[in-house]
């Protein structure tokens, strides 16, 4: 850190927060603006003080490895640093650029006057942590915004820039370039005004709210919180706050002080600290496989069919050159198509400008001829899944692809090492598995083949992060991690159709522990015949002695094919979903019940609950130990970010660890006796016992 308490710079001082990278506000940093603004404050030839930080943040906020630790709660604490900075008798200006963020902006509230950059991002996530902000946030926003953009601000969580918010009343000036002259000027500004016209330095505290007004806000809010906020105490929390801040402050700040310590020990915080923290981890190569990454510029797509076309659509957003290669020009034309009427909508949307979007498009390439390999850096295939058929697509690749190149299929459960081993050179070639849609689901990922060199799978993870995703390394197994788990869960859900469930109790039990949706409209979404077609080629390798349930294959007999045919587990009127399942679909479950002769039970949300995550701890805790999965936390990574497990719960592996032992032991007996032959029985330890 900086020697110097500040700069002079004429009549002002300018205090520079100085913690890199980001300037959180660790307690070192919190201590010594207490210090510097003390040592402003006594200095006569010091006039007023700019509060700045770096081009890259003026502060990101609380520093989140502190949290529980004794050191935050040592004085001087948050609201400490800003009370004074509040109180501080000589103006105090905020000079922000890059990010200010949680307390980072609370900080800025209690200045007398902000200036930003105009790409300045400011917000409040600390709803994505499962908080509120606890320094001041939720009362001196609102007094500076109004109700509706500090809602706006803090139930979303998301940043915005300083151009976004130049009319809200947050910022004094936005500037496009010297943010902190133009903050200096305001000081000086602001020392005149006090000095001649003894105005009052302006601060947050001593604006009103209309009670009755906010109030009304606050009730309508509290009614339309989706169902799965209302699962999140955060948010009501949040609301709560807000109503406090039409109280005099040191009450609103205190009703926010309660509040934010309550949701700082609940288990749903500490779950969604939990996946902050895992997916930065996720996204590290473990070190044996540490190694520099190959350069790529230009990807090349093989099939522009679903996902072919939304990878090449995250590839051109992130400035790469595309190759978008099709087996005809009708079919390439059809994948061309879907890009270009991508960029339509968004431009139509507003949400991207049309320059942008021609500027994306422009470094496309459909093409049908594979000598246009040679120009790629990295090559992707995402044809038919069927191993036969990628096989053949991999001869051709290694015949066409240039000899640095890297190579990557797209398969969803195909063995990596039968692609990898047509070619003369299975070390470059590795998974990488996108989800769907590719453009939108941030969830990547990156198979190990036996043979993948280190420094192929270091250019998979970095590819994953130009295109804006998580990648998460994963060994080559059926399904790798996710449809592995995804798999194991599904079957569970089909066995309580079997015991007595019908699939709305499954799926509502699910959404109701905060799943997206449950699995069987999942499945009517996917469409049956994809499982369908998976099954019947397994047909012939499937052990008699399984615990097999037929109904989705009997479903897809009779042409329930899913939402897309109008009829699946559910039926579907003008594309929405009938609530319940009719009697047809109930006539072949309670038939399959029978011939397992089952008598048919009422299975408790909770059982369908603790059944299903049970299941996934399980395949989770094998997995791990078969070194699929390289850390525990990966696995949560992968269930939250592309199987919409609630991230509020942290992922199963969090959720297991907070489960009592030997319940959890007991149960997933019972639960492997009623899987019957075939179910493998983790021991947990390896799972519950890792960092
Ligand atoms: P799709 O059927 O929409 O597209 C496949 C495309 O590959 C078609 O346009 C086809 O013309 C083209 N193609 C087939 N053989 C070719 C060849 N020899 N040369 C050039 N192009 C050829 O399939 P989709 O859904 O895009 O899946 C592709 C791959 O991605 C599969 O391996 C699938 O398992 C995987 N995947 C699919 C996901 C999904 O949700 N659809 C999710 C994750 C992975």
């Amino acid at each position: 850190m900086n020697n110097h308490l500040y700069q002079h710079r004429g009549p002002l001082a300018v205090i520079t927060l100085d913690h890199p990278p980001v300037n959180s506000l660790g307690h070192a940093l919190r201590q010594r603006i207490v210090t510097a603004l003390a040592a402003a404050q006594a200095d006569s030839t010091v006039c007023a003080i700019v509060l700045t930080g770096n081009a890259k943040a003026f502060c990101a906020g609380a520093d989140v490895s502190e949290f529980g630790t004794p050191l935050q709660r040592a004085e001087p604490v948050l609201a400490t640093v800003l009370s004074q900075v509040e109180n501080c008798k000589k103006p105090v200006v905020a000079a922000i650029a890059g990010v200010a963020l949680g307390g980072g902006l609370e900080l800025a509230l209690a200045c007398h006057a902000r200036v930003a950059l105009e790409s300045a991002k400011l917000g409040l996530p600390e709803i994505l942590l499962g908080l509120i902000p606890g320094s001041g946030g939720t009362q001196r926003l609102p007094r500076l915004v109004g109700v509706d953009t500090a809602l706006a601000m803090m139930m979303g969580g998301q940043a915005q820039t300083a151009r976004q918010l130049v009319d809200s009343g947050l910022l004094d000036d936005v500037v496009s370039q010297d943010v902190v002259d133009a903050a200096c000027a305001r000081a000086i500004s602001l020392t005149d005004e006090l000095a001649v016209n003894k105005t009052p330095l302006s601060r947050a505290r001593d604006y009103q709210l209309n009670a009755a007004a906010t109030q009304a806000r606050i009730t309508l809010e509290r009614e339309n919180l989706t169902p799965r906020q209302r699962l999140q105490p955060a948010y009501t929390a949040l609301l709560d706050a807000l109503e406090a801040a039409t109280l005099p402050l040191i009450d609103g700040l205190q009703r926010e002080r309660e509040l934010f310590l309550q949701l700082q020990a609940s288990t749903q915080s500490k779950a969604l600290r939990h996946q902050f923290f895992a997916e930065r981890e996720a996204t590290k190569l473990p070190t044996n496989l540490q190694a520099a990454p190959r350069p790529v510029q230009t990807v090349a797509i093989i099939g522009a069919g679903t996902m072919g076309a939304g990878i090449a659509i995250c590839a051109l957003n992130a400035g790469l050159n595309v190759i978008l290669l099709e087996q005809d020009d009708a079919t390439l034309q059809r994948g061309q198509q879907r890009v270009t009427e991508h960029y339509q909508n968004r431009v139509a949307a507003g949400k991207m400008k049309a320059a942008v979007a021609a500027a994306a498009e422009a470094h496309l390439s459909p093409t049908t001829d594979w000598a246009q390999l040679s120009r790629a850096d990295l090559v992707i295939e995402a044809v038919f899944e069927d191993l036969a058929v990628k096989q053949e697509v991999f001869k051709k690749i290694d015949a066409h692809a240039r000899a640095s190149a890297v190579l990557a299929t797209n398969t969803s459960y195909l063995d990596v090492d039968a692609i990898a081993n047509v070619t003369a050179r299975p070390q470059d070639v590795l998974g990488l598995h996108f989800f769907s849609p590719a453009n939108v689901m941030k969830l990547l990922e990156v198979v190990r083949g036996s043979q993948s060199s280190a420094d192929v799978l270091a250019t998979g993870m970095t590819l994953g992060k130009t295109l804006k995703k998580l990648p998460v390394l994963t060994g080559n197994a059926f399904g790798f991690i996710g449809n592995r788990i995804y798999n194991a869960y599904r079957k569970q859900c089909e066995l309580m159709l079997e015991d007595g469930a019908w699939p709305e109790d499954v799926d509502s039990a699910l959404q109701a522990f905060g799943f997206a949706m449950g699995p069987f409209a999942v499945a009517d979404l996917s469409g049956l015949d994809i499982a369908w077609r998976m099954r019947k080629a397994q047909a012939a390798t499937r052990d008699p002695r399984e615990r097999y349930v037929a109904i989705l294959d009997q479903l897809c007999e009779n042409g329930r094919l899913g939402r897309k045919a109008g009829a699946g587990y559910y039926t579907y009127v003008d594309g929405k979903q009938v609530k319940v399942t009719d009697a047809a679909v109930r006539d072949i479950i309670t038939n399959a019940s029978k011939q397992r002769a089952i008598t048919r039970r009422e299975i408790a949300a909770s059982n369908i609950q603790r059944r299903a995550l049970l299941t996934m701890v399980n395949e989770a805790a094998l997995l791990l130990s078969e070194g699929v999965a390289s850390r525990a936390s990966d696995i949560d990574v992968v269930l939250v970010q592309g199987y919409g497990f609630p991230r509020w719960e942290g992922g199963p592996v969090f959720w297991a660890r907070q489960q009592e032992r030997a319940a959890l032991d007991s149960d997933l007996q019972t639960l492997a006796r009623e899987a019957g032959h075939g179910f493998v029985m983790a021991d947990l330890s390896v799972l519950l016992e890792s960092p």
